[in-house]
């Protein structure tokens, strides 16, 4: 039977998180538009973009929200016009210019505020999150703990959360096991995979599974 292109059964927000540099955006790119970037800017703002996939015989639509890794995205910067059909965008639209009106002294005492403002905002309605780090890079997989905490304080507790470990391709950098962080996701209750942005390595995958279980 004949569908209209923006015909769905199913519309999923996911939201991409993990610290800066993991491969949050070019995992989004890899699955939107197959496309990856070697000198890809740190995203400012919010970004989104979509994709359907079939599921069953179902069309699931999914909504995939990235974000910047670092606290410095309170420094919105992202819309060029109020989208007054989508809640959650209006709400980044108001914060931001209600704060561009204020001096510098006045922002950093509303900081935090906004900073709350546009995490809740973010995390608004999420059914599935992708917590990603960087296999090379330790640290970030320490850090998956504080995205875990922030995640649960956020969303519904039956959101559907992958772990993912990207860059499996720097074989020769790996930093994190893949022990270590399949023993994490057990104990946290999470699903995992390693993918590979750069090499289309389990990027399907990792979103996908993340669909179906929403599904
Ligand atoms: P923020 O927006 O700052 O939070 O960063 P991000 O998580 O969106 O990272 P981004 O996708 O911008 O990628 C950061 C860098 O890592 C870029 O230079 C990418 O080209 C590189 N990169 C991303 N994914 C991979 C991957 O799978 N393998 C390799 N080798 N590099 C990758
Ligand atoms: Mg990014």
């Amino acid at each position: 039977a004949y569908r209209a292109d923006d015909d769905y059964d199913y519309l999923f927000k996911v939201v991409l998180i993990g610290d800066s540099g993991v491969g949050k955006s070019n995992l989004l790119s890899r699955f939107t538009r197959n496309e990856f970037s070697l000198e890809s800017k740190s995203t400012i703002g919010v970004e989104f973009a979509t994709r359907s996939i079939h599921v069953d015989d179902k069309v699931v639509k999914a909504q995939i929200w990235d974000t910047a890794g670092q606290e410095r995205f309170i420094v919105f910067l992202g819309l060029p016009g109020c989208p007054a059909n989508d809640m959650d965008r209006m709400v980044f639209f108001y914060i931001d210019a209600w704060f561009s009106g204020k001096s510098n002294r006045e922002r950093k005492q509303t900081d935090k505020r906004k900073y709350r403002a546009i995490t809740s905002a973010y995390y608004r309605g999420a059914v599935g999150a992708l917590l990603v780090y960087d296999v090379t890079r330790h640290v970030t997989f320490e850090n998956v703990e504080r995205w875990l905490k922030e995640l649960r304080d956020h969303t519904d507790s039956n959101i559907v959360i992958m772990l993912v470990g990207n860059k499996a391709d720097l074989r020769h950098l790996r930093a994190v096991s893949t022990e270590d962080a399949t023993a994490f996701a057990e104990r946290e209750n999470t699903f995992f995979m390693e993918t590979s942005a750069l090499e289309s390595l389990n990027v399907e995958n990792a979103f996908t599974e993340v669909l179906t279980q929403i599904y």
